[in-house]
């Protein structure tokens, strides 16, 4: 890709909820733009927006107004089919909840999105073992889900972000689920793994605790993004 176009590109975001007879206006126009290998978060308290803003980057759910771009191409105004082409494209996804898949084991669920983009079992294999390594479980390939602490699930759900090497990385709160001690080690890793895929990361967290290794960090405020101040 094009070094000097955003990989997202955000412009007057809107978005409300329609509730009762009520309009909650969640987003009051939010642009921003990330660069390809930028590493931005956003912090906000609990019910700013943070989610809402990434199920819209995702392309999981509609704008009022505003428009999204990733790599230069139109998001906002595609149908779901086509957004969910481009989210298996582009994009790799850590949510708080690890989401793994219960009845798969670590390793089949490191390769689901490689082997859902029709990549083959050996070659996803391959890498998938190369990032449970990397990730620190390399002996637990076989363990289900619930076979695994917290902190490991939400390793496994690292490396299954990274495996395709998406051009973006979107992390919706990812380590809150986890201890102090378990999380700082999560960003750690999350941020060693992007580096390794080349994939730019946007974070969104409560937790003003986990920013040092950002070279950006947005504050969502009242439906506003700004520059965040006395953080990192
Ligand atoms: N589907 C929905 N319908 C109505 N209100 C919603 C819906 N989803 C979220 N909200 C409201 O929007 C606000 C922002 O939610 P959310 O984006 O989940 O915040 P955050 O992730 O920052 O905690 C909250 O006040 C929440 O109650
Ligand atoms: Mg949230």
């Amino acid at each position: 890709m094009n070094n000097r176009v955003p990989i997202l590109s955000t412009q007057s975001i809107f978005k409300s909820y329609r509730q009762g007879t009520e309009n909650l206006k969640i987003l009051n126009g939010v642009s921003f733009d990330l660069m390809p290998g930028d590493r931005v978060a956003i912090v906000g308290r609990s019910g700013s927006g943070k989610s809402t803003l990434l199920h819209l980057l995702a392309g999981l759910d509609d704008l009022d107004s505003g428009s999204i771009k990733v790599g230069g191409m139109p998001l906002s105004g595609l149908s779901p089919d086509a957004r969910a082409a481009v989210r298996m494209r582009y994009m790799g996804f850590i949510y708080q909840q690890h989401h793994l898949l219960p009845e798969f084991d670590a390793l089949e669920n490191i390769c689901m999105p490689l082997r859902l983009s029709g990549s083959g079992k050996q070659e996803a294999d391959k890498l998938g073992k190369e990032l449970l390594e990397r990730v620190g479980l390399g002996d637990r390939a076989n363990h289900k889900p619930s076979e695994l602490s917290g902190g490991e699930r939400q390793r496994v759900a690292l490396a299954r972000a990274v495996i395709s090497k998406p051009d973006l990385v979107l992390a919706d709160e990812p380590t809150g689920n986890l201890d102090e001690e378990n999380a700082a080690s999560a960003i750690e890793l999350l941020l060693e793994l992007t580096i390794n895929s080349g994939s730019s990361i946007l974070m969104v967290t409560h937790d003003h605790s986990l920013l040092s290794g950002f070279d950006r960090v947005l504050e969502l405020s009242a439906g506003f993004l700004s520059e965040a101040s006395g953080v990192g």
